[in-house]
């Protein structure tokens, strides 16, 4: 009953403050959450602390990281600055496996990623399920490094290895209904948040993303595989997620093991907690705050503190490549 009555995205414009966006929403469901464990009897139990061995964490990057991909590098898409793996790898989101910022890179080691199958369905000609290896024998992986931006006001540039999503849509055959494509997460049933529902009960899983078709289709949308050379960490989505750069990050999906094709705009996660908050097209936008905090400038995470700001750009800086998609549209109603 408490944690129904606590909505964690509700954070007051009063407690948002040049870098604690995402400190203040932490801070909230962490408490919120320490309630409901200590509650259900938890906090102290030895279920509680296998969720987050820092060992486990540590052996799961260490396997991980000998995995290489074979890729080829796409000059298009180059930074100068990288954010360091080791903060793109404990710095995440992935509610499934908690809400703190370090809980996903604690707590994913138990994501089974093998065997992984994809189905994709709805309004195409061959409905499929394929295999995340006949995925890879199929796609030829280019490594791009995006800028990607956190709803919260925090940015990164990581280096993903992957390949277009249309490239994957075209193999099942969208048919001429197909106006959006619907993504989901697996659910499995020792995620933190599926076994203990109470931990993240506002938050109705799978995690469902959607795209129109042409979003899903442009050539900048990735499905990453890999990222700064290696497969997947699986706090970052493995074995395969979505990115759109030009779109706020929780656009982009992860461990993603369902694509469908419907004729209907798909009800996201974010539009069923809060559509005031959160809308479908989440373009990144300087220019349309957030309902309780400026979208204006953002925090890049890279090397040392990273306290100083830098201004945000329309579409994340990729306005040339896929402001088209939008002409004639109100980005203000549209967000
Ligand atoms: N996908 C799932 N399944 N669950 C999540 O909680 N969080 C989203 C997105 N994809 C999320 C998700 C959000 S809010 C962001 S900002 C990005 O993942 C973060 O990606 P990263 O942890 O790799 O930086």
């Amino acid at each position: 009953m408490i944690i129904k009555n606590i909505k964690p995205y509700e954070i007051k414009e009063a407690q948002v403050t040049k870098e604690s966006i995402y400190k203040e929403r932490r801070k909230f469901i962490n408490t919120s959450a320490s309630l409901v464990l200590g509650m259900m009897g938890l906090a102290n139990s030895q279920e509680s602390s296998t969720l987050s061995p820092e060992s486990d964490a540590a052996k799961n990057f260490n396997a991980k990281s000998k995995d290489s991909l074979i890729y080829t590098q796409n000059p298009n898409y180059k930074e100068s600055t990288i954010t360091p793996y080791i903060k793109a790898t404990s710095f995440n989101n992935f509610y499934e496996f908690g809400m703190q910022k370090d809980d996903p890179s604690k707590r994913a080691n138990i994501l089974q990623t093998s065997p992984w199958d994809v189905v994709i369905d709805g309004e195409v000609e061959n409905k499929m399920k394929i295999s995340y290896e006949d995925i890879l024998k199929k796609m030829p992986l280019e490594e791009r490094i995006y800028r990607l931006r956190c709803v919260e006001a925090w940015s990164m540039n990581i280096p993903w290895i992957g390949f277009e999503l249309g490239a994957l849509l075209a193999l099942a055959k969208p048919t001429s209904q197909a106006k959006y494509v619907c993504f989901q997460t697996a659910v499995q049933e020792n995620m933190p948040a599926i076994k203990h529902p109470a931990l993240a009960s506002f938050i109705p899983f799978p995690y469902i993303e959607g795209l129109r078709i042409d979003e899903a289709t442009h050539p900048l949308t990735l499905l990453a595989v890999g990222m700064y050379g290696h497969i997947l960490p699986n706090q970052n989505g493995a074995p395969l997620r979505l990115v759109v750069p030009w779109k706020y990050g929780f656009k982009s999906i992860k461990s993603i093991n369902k694509i469908t094709l419907t004729k209907e705009m798909p009800q996201t996660t974010w539009q069923k907690l809060a559509s005031e908050e959160y809308g479908f097209y989440a373009n990144v936008n300087p220019n349309v705050p957030h309902p309780r905090w400026s979208q204006a400038s953002e925090r890049f995470i890279g090397d040392g503190l990273s306290l100083s700001r830098q201004k945000t750009q329309m579409f994340n800086g990729y306005g040339n490549e896929v402001a088209r998609l939008y002409a004639n549209m109100d980005l203000e109603k549209n967000f």
